[in-house]
């Protein structure tokens, strides 16, 4: 199932228009390290070091990145679950960065968080209609018609059926799970939802359902979104903006279209090489994937200037030694780096590059995919007991050429620090692949308790989500 992109993309870059909802500015925080008896702080884990952004009314702003990287903390931080270490926290105009819990409490009604395990975020020992009518005896709100009432009109509103009020969370599939995350999320009306990772636990055609939903809702009730994903195939969908993510820090900031069409940040385009993107345009073109070596730093102790030095191809001693600011380089797009890409250099005095930076990343070419695409089909064959097929599948176009690594790159670049030239397209070997397949291949754990969901779920209550009244759980 494809799923419908937000917006048309027609708006301004970076500008959606509405006004400035929400602002940080140097958010951080650093959780201690202790040790000992007398628990001294021996260092700390830098999740979030220093982020400047802000999410306009009505907007959907995606966030992504690495495992690690800080998107939770992040999310946890602007929803006020955690009190950040520095910086500030604006929600329309007011400044709630350090608000104790009694002021914090009217404030609670307008930001809602929704989050990643549909599993574990709901009290199984709780009914569904105690689960989402919890928000107003918290709030102390009686809505109108009665708190039953309205928490039933919530859940046909996410496409539930309102009659299961007085069932379990186990009674329900993960995808309805989720859709009672939203709804709890909804009840009092909230300005802003962030949303850490709402899909990735769920089935790749109950992904497709959810977003629908989250798109439908914010259409209808005029929501704004932030939305956590490592998955850029479903930011792709749901987003205005994208917020790029690297070792707690904001490396590009952008619209979407833009974003996906010149990144330029090296890491964006890393990250994107890795996604395919349906694009019957893209047919037969060159396919190269950048493939980035070496493992994420420690956010203990981080790199020093650009965090990302120790794996980018084009870092020189500047990026060693002197971190890139986040600057608007181009109208609605932000980038920190010294080299961006599609972009004139930044310090085009540096040119030579560092040792590690010749063995940082990879292009992997066709032949390489193709070889990689032998040995998948040869396990697939293998386990299912059929005949392996030949070299190659059909989806790998045969035009062997061979890997060409960074270096090799870098030295046609004639050591000027100049990346290997933009024609690195990822897409092209996903041309006719769907967008459903592209969110599988970018790392959904497999066999999910999901896995037998492909039955239809949530149902009656909207026209988006096709299915029947969910019944007894049988996909728990
Ligand atoms: N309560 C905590 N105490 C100490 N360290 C923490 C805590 N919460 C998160 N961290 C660390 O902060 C860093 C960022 O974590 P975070 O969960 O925000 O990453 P993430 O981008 O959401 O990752 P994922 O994609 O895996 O969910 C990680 O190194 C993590 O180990
Ligand atoms: S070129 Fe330098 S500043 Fe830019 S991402 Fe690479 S290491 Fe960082
Ligand atoms: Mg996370």
């Amino acid at each position: 199932m494809t799923m419908p992109a937000q917006t048309d993309g027609n708006a301004p870059a970076g500008d959606p228009g509405g006004e400035v909802l929400l602002k940080v500015t140097g958010l951080q925080k650093h959780f201690p390290i202790k040790k000992g008896l007398l628990q001294r702080q021996v260092g700390a884990v830098h999740a979030v070091d220093g982020l400047d952004f802000e999410v306009r009314a009505g907007e959907t702003l995606g966030v992504v990145g690495e495992s690690g990287c800080g998107k939770s903390t992040m999310g946890r931080l602007i929803t006020r679950l955690l009190e950040p270490t520095g910086g500030t926290i604006e929600f329309e105009g007011k400044d709630i960065t350090h608000l104790g819990v009694a002021d914090m409490r009217p404030m609670r009604r307008d930001v809602q968080m929704i989050f990643q395990d549909p599993y574990s975020s709901l009290n199984p020992r709780h009914t569904i209609g105690t689960i989402v009518g919890a928000p107003f005896k918290l709030q102390g709100v009686v809505p109108e018609g009665g708190i039953k009432k309205e928490v039933q009109r919530l859940l046909s509103v996410v496409g539930l059926n309102p009659e299961h009020y007085n069932r379990y969370p186990h009674e329900f599939s993960g995808g309805q799970r989720q859709r009672i995350g939203i709804a709890r999320a909804l009840a009092l009306n909230p300005k802003l939802v962030v949303a850490d990772e709402p899909v990735s636990a769920l089935d790749v055609s109950i992904q497709a359902q959810v977003v629908n939903l989250l798109d439908d809702l914010q259409e209808e009730l005029g929501l704004t979104y932030v939305i956590i994903a490592h998955d850029l195939s479903v930011v792709r969908h749901v987003s205005d903006r994208i917020a790029v993510m690297y070792l707690g820090k904001i490396v590009e900031l952008a619209d979407r279209d833009a974003l996906y069409k010149a990144p330029m940040h090296p890491y964006t385009k890393a990250l994107m090489s890795a996604v395919p993107i349906p694009d019957p345009k893209r047919r037969g073109a060159k396919s190269e994937r950048i493939l980035l070596k070496g493992d994420v730093p420690s956010p203990i102790s981080p790199p020093s200037g650009c965090r990302f030095h120790t794996r980018c191809w084009k870092a020189t001693e500047i990026c060693r030694t002197t971190e890139p600011p986040l600057l608007e380089l181009k109208p609605g797009q932000r980038v920190a780096c010294h080299h961006p890409e599609n972009f004139e250099d930044q310090a085009p005095q540096d040119t030579v590059l560092l040792t590690a930076a010749k063995e940082a990343s990879e292009l992997l070419g066709e032949a390489a995919l193709e070889k990689s695409a032998e040995t998948s089909a040869a396990v697939a064959a293998e386990v299912s007991g059929e005949t392996p097929e030949p070299a190659g599948t059909p989806e790998i176009t045969k035009t062997a050429k061979a890997p060409v690594t960074a270096e090799a790159e870098s030295a046609e670049a004639g050591e000027t620090g100049e990346a290997p030239e933009t024609d690195v397209t990822p897409e092209a070997d996903a041309a006719e692949e769907p967008a459903a397949s592209a969110e599988a291949e970018a790392g959904k754990p497999a066999g999910t308790a999901e896995a037998g969901a492909a039955e239809p779920e949530a149902p009656e209550g909207t026209g988006k989500a096709p299915g029947k009244a969910p019944g007894k759980a049988s996909d728990k």
